[in-house]
């Protein structure tokens, strides 16, 4: 039995994602957070969308082309003794599947709100994500530099959109041309907005209002602010660290990212009230970080990445004990033993060979077609174990798919096989005459499997579009042939378990009604 990893060791590092719908302020707010940790000297290097410069994460051609962020990046760094490591998430619209699995591979998540908006459609799926399993989740409401929604409007927003309590740890004096700053409910401080100036912290009770207070904040907004503070306590949700581990309570905080406002002091009271990271259920019971042996789960495998090698990386979320570069491990789906030789952590996408990581942190390994998504790996010495398997999330886009080209169908069927053992799209099979279909939950999945059949597999395909937009799982036994017709579709997953197609809600209605006895279910 290997030596226990120390409880310190686990207990500074931080796993997180950053979920915003696009353009909320994602990459400013990590580009100012990689700017605390020190990976980066000046703003403007994470991304330039409109400069013509790409983020350095954007690795595909095609995430080129639109200037947007496919695939999931990792960023690794110190600050203040703990190893951070934050896993980006894309923003686009057309968000997929690898963003719902970023959440799986993370200790807690954090919001980010533009001020002026809102919540949006696509924050509120990942968040369900979240929700689903149980961890933190911090706040940040950004643009507070901006004429934007009134915060007790916002906060009520989350409340009832999300259906989450939250707690507002700082609060806005003022917005747009008149924020003055945002008064912290912990610290009893205000902090001092002075534009693109750093920002500095002045005493307040939030009750007398003196003048060492006005000597620094605007007289006119403090009589406000005392009413607000006062109204948040007594009519606010009470704050409960063990909520906010649980998911239940997000603590809120204002600022303005562009302008480095607000990120420090959120990111340190980040730091404490999440949770390092945690033990994971398994097939042999509860695997706790602190296990002396290794043990990890591939959350995403992404090709390509040096388009000049062809390269293929698994992205691993070490759960257990002590990763060595070199080290023997078992893959436990197949049983194959290997040695992880090639290793790398990330700063977008520059990699740099790793020669060990411990519980929370992310490494990717040359994978040369061995993994799939989900897959545990195991130190040398341990019996094989599986973690719980990854959730499926229900594809809402389904196409037909086939190769242009009938004598290419050996190699589509590779790609096929490759890109949907990669999790690029899910794969679903017509019974009897065994077609093709691929879901997705956003449109961007089907474009890159069409560049990727493409290019790595010169094969052209075809997509015929399907109406249909839900998915639901049916026990086989329960379906007869005339339960089924052009609007509900029998097709069977990778798995071969049936599922059940609908062409839109109304139709799923109507086939709820006529037929009770059947169990549809949904995996998220
Ligand atoms: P995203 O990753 O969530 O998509 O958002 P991103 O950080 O790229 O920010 C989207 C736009 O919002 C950018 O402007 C950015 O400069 C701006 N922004 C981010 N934080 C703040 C803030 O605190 N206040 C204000 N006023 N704006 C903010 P852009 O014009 O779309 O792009 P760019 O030309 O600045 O790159």
């Amino acid at each position: 039995m290997s030596k226990q990893i120390q409880q310190e060791v686990v207990d500074s590092r931080r796993t997180f994602a950053i979920i915003s719908h696009p353009d909320a302020g994602k990459t400013t707010l990590t580009e100012k957070l990689l700017l605390l940790g020190g990976m980066i000297r000046s703003a403007g290097t994470v991304k330039g969308k409109k400069s013509g410069k790409y983020a350095t994460s954007d690795w595909m051609e095609i995430e080129k082309q639109r200037g947007i962020s496919v695939t999931s990046s990792v960023m690794q760094f110190s600050y203040r003794d703990h190893h951070i490591n934050i896993l980006d998430t894309p923003g686009h619209e057309d968000f997929s599947e690898d963003t719902y699995r970023t959440l799986t591979a993370v200790d807690s998540a954090v919001m980010v709100i533009d001020g002026t908006k809102g919540i949006e459609a696509q924050t509120l799926k990942l968040f369900k994500v979240c929700r689903m399993r149980g961890i933190p989740i911090l706040t940040f409401i950004n643009k507070l530099d901006r004429e934007g929604k009134d915060p007790l409007e916002l906060l009520e927003e989350i409340e009832e959109v999300l259906g989450i309590e939250s707690y507002p740890v700082t609060w806005p004096i003022g917005m747009g041309k008149r924020f003055q700053g945002t008064y912290d409910r912990f610290q009893k401080k205000v902090e001092v907005y002075q534009g693109n100036k750093e920002s500095y912290y002045v005493d307040f009770d939030g009750e007398n209002i003196t003048s060492d207070v006005t000597e620094h904040v605007n007289e006119l907004y403090l009589p406000g602010l005392v009413d607000e503070l006062a109204l948040l306590e007594e009519a606010g949700n009470e704050f409960s660290v063990e909520k906010v581990k649980q998911g239940l309570l997000t603590p809120v905080f204002f600022g303005s990212a562009i302008a480095n406002f607000g990120v420090q002091s959120f990111f340190d009271a980040f730091l404490q009230l999440t949770s390092p990271p945690q033990s994971r259920e398994s097939s042999v019971g509860t695997i706790k970080p602190t296990d002396g042996s290794f043990s990890g789960f591939v959350f995403k495998i992404q090709a390509n990445m040096n388009p000049a090698h062809r390269d293929r990386i698994a992205f691993i979320r070490v759960c257990s004990g002590k990763f060595e570069r070199g080290m023997n491990v078992t893959l436990s789906r197949t049983g194959r033993k290997m040695k992880l030789g090639q290793s790398h952590q990330f700063l977008a996408a520059s990699r740099e060979t790793v020669d060990e990581a411990y519980p929370g942190d992310i490494i990717g390994l040359y994978d040369s077609g061995n993994y799939q998504i989900g897959d545990t790996i195991v130190g040398d010495g341990t019996s094989a174990f599986n973690f719980d398997a990854l959730p499926k999330f229900p594809p809402e886009l389904f196409v037909k798919v086939r190769a242009k080209n009938a004598m290419k169908h050996k190699h589509f069927e590779k790609g096929i096989t490759q890109l949907v053992q990669e999790g690029a799209v899910q794969l679903y099979r017509t019974p009897y005459f065994g077609d093709n279909i691929l879901g997705a939950v956003g449109e961007l999945q089907f474009q890159v499997f069409e560049y990727r059949m493409k290019a790595e597999y010169g094969v052209d395909i075809e997509f015929v579009r399907m109406k249909h937009d839900i998915a639901r799982w049916v026990d086989r036994k329960q379906i007869k042939d005339n339960m089924t017709d052009s609007r509900v579709m029998l097709v069977e997953d990778r798995d071969e378990h049936a599922v059940l197609l609908f062409e839109n809600d109304f139709v799923l209605r109507l086939f709820q009604d006529k037929y009770p006895d059947v169990t549809l279910s949904t995996p998220l």
